[in-house]
């Protein structure tokens, strides 16, 4: 209650008051509080100030007097937030609870490097029987297309980046968690994408909160590809906009759409949604034609090239590169770049907005200057060796043929992430452990991650596989559903 008097403006209130956590306490705590602009708040008498402070009863304290008489409102064992919490997990449909996995690291050996030689250690040494480590599965599932992530280079600079500016930045941007690197990061990027402006963020799931923030309102209706990333839907949700979807990578329904709101509502505010590479169906849009679109029904796009920079378009720049109309591009240093953070990138005046009003962007830590310096050392590998990109696009396609002659459903797309279609969990499950136990990482996706009936197997292909994995793969999975049983 007391942040929410000494935001600095309204505009950062309404951003707040999208939470539903404090949305909802402002009906009961701070019942009597209302959300004034700054210059209010300031003149009200203090006698009012404290009224609405002392108008929720303080939680009993642990081993304090239970006989207290608690008049006003009798405290409730668990605080309202964590009763909300229990409710909604109560409320949670059985099959989906069902299907919740495990966090157990299960693939975390496959992510370490599988030691060279035997290390002794004290309790080996004095016999004792500590169970055998787990034998490494060999990773087909992690977002490392480059393997970026432990690359000498790479991690050379984010060590020197560690030692010279400290673990993290300590401050957000405009505070003074500023490095020399952040800003060497933006300007790299924005040469490298031909983009005006870069604007770094902690996390692509931020970035998207932010894009989809800055660009729509409650005002506003969403246009979005049916299977966008759950990032760009709490946008949606933060920014209280309408949302409606178009089938997944069809420019004739989101024409349709585009039409039929413009006829309705002529000075309707639009916004268009979707992604460069759909990261669990391995799919590209045709993103030329989305593009052309929307810059004929002059309404901004939004594309989330997670998934593609490093990796598709030219030199690995992505699949909107060179699409001027697109409004905003949001990418991640979490996958091919092998780092962590993200950002957002557009012309001047979309970025001075957002530095303007985006929370998401001003009232957070800077990205860590380690990540960041490792994320600018990794876009210099992308551009000194565009050949790895385009191998591996080689390899992917090379799998997909493979995975077709051996019966599976051709993956969709020409991107390293192979989606083989399955449908059904059981299946897909199935096939996950089979893989596992011939020692590959690859997992089962499953509802409600994709929609009901279409579990899968997703492989992701990266540089650097040893050679063999395709046919390792292929012998641990057997002949597929399509196969003539003549040819089993
Ligand atoms: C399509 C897409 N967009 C955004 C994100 C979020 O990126 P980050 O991991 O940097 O938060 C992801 C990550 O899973 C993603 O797959």
């Amino acid at each position: 209650m007391t942040c929410l008097q000494f935001l600095p403006d309204p505009l950062d209130q309404a951003w707040l008051l999208q939470d539903p956590c404090i949305r909802a306490t402002k009906g009961r705590a701070v019942a009597r509080c209302s959300i004034r602009s700054h210059a209010s708040i300031q003149t009200a008498p203090q006698s009012r100030r404290r009224d609405a402070l002392i108008s929720s009863p303080p939680a009993p304290v642990s081993g304090a007097d239970d006989t207290a008489d608690h008049t006003i409102e009798p405290a409730a064992a668990e605080p309202p937030w964590r009763q909300r919490l229990r409710a909604a997990l109560g409320d949670l449909p059985a099959v989906r609870r069902r299907r919740l996995r495990s966090l157990a690291p299960t693939g975390a050996a496959a992510l370490q490097p599988a030691p060279t030689e035997p290390q002794a250690t004290a309790d080996t040494r004095a016999g004792a029987a500590s169970p055998p480590p787990p034998s490494p599965l060999l990773d087909l599932a992690s977002n490392d297309y480059l393997g970026l992530s432990r690359d000498p280079a790479v991690l050379a600079a984010a060590a020197a980046e560690l030692h010279a500016s400290g673990l993290g930045a300590t401050a957000s941007r405009l505070i003074c968690g500023t490095r020399p690197v952040h800003l060497q990061l933006e300007q790299a990027l924005a040469a490298w994408l031909g983009r005006e402006r870069v604007l770094l963020f902690p996390s692509g799931f931020q970035a998207n909160l932010a894009a989809v923030c800055a660009l729509a309102d409650r005002h506003s209706l969403v246009l979005a590809d049916r299977l966008i990333h759950h990032s760009l839907l709490a946008g949606v949700r933060a920014c209280g906009a309408r949302i409606k979807r178009f089938a997944h990578n069809d420019p004739a329904d989101l024409e349709r759409l585009l039409l039929s709101e413009r006829r309705a509502r002529p000075e309707a505010r639009l916004l268009v949604l979707c992604e460069s590479l759909y990261s669990m169906e391995g799919s590209t849009p045709p993103l030329a034609a989305l593009a052309a679109l929307c810059e004929h029904h002059r309404v901004p796009l939004l594309v989330d090239e997670a998934h593609a920079l490093g990796v598709l378009g030219p030199g690995g720049r992505g699949l909107a590169h060179g699409i001027a109309s697109v409004a905003l591009v949001s990418g991640t240093f979490g996958k091919a770049f092998g780092s962590g953070g993200a950002f957002l990138a557009g012309d001047s005046l979309v970025g001075d907005w957002l530095l303007q009003s985006s929370g998401a962007f001003r009232y957070t830590t800077a990205l860590a200057p380690p990540l960041a310096a490792g994320a600018l050392a990794a876009l210099g590998r992308i551009q000194a060796d565009p050949e790895a990109a385009s191998a591996l696009l080689e390899r992917s396609s090379r799998w997909r043929d493979a995975l077709e002659a051996a019966g599976w459903p051709r993956p969709p797309g020409e991107g390293p992430i192979l989606s083989v279609r399955l449908g059904d969990d059981a299946a897909a499950l199935a096939a996950q452990e089979r893989l596992e136990a011939a020692g590959l990482l690859a997992l089962a996706i499953r509802p409600p991650t994709v929609p009901e009936g279409t579990a899968r197997l997703r492989l992701v292909l990266r540089t650097g596989l040893p050679s063999g994995t395709l046919e390792k793969l292929l012998v641990a999975l057997g002949p597929g559903p399509h196969l003539p049983s003549a040819s089993r």
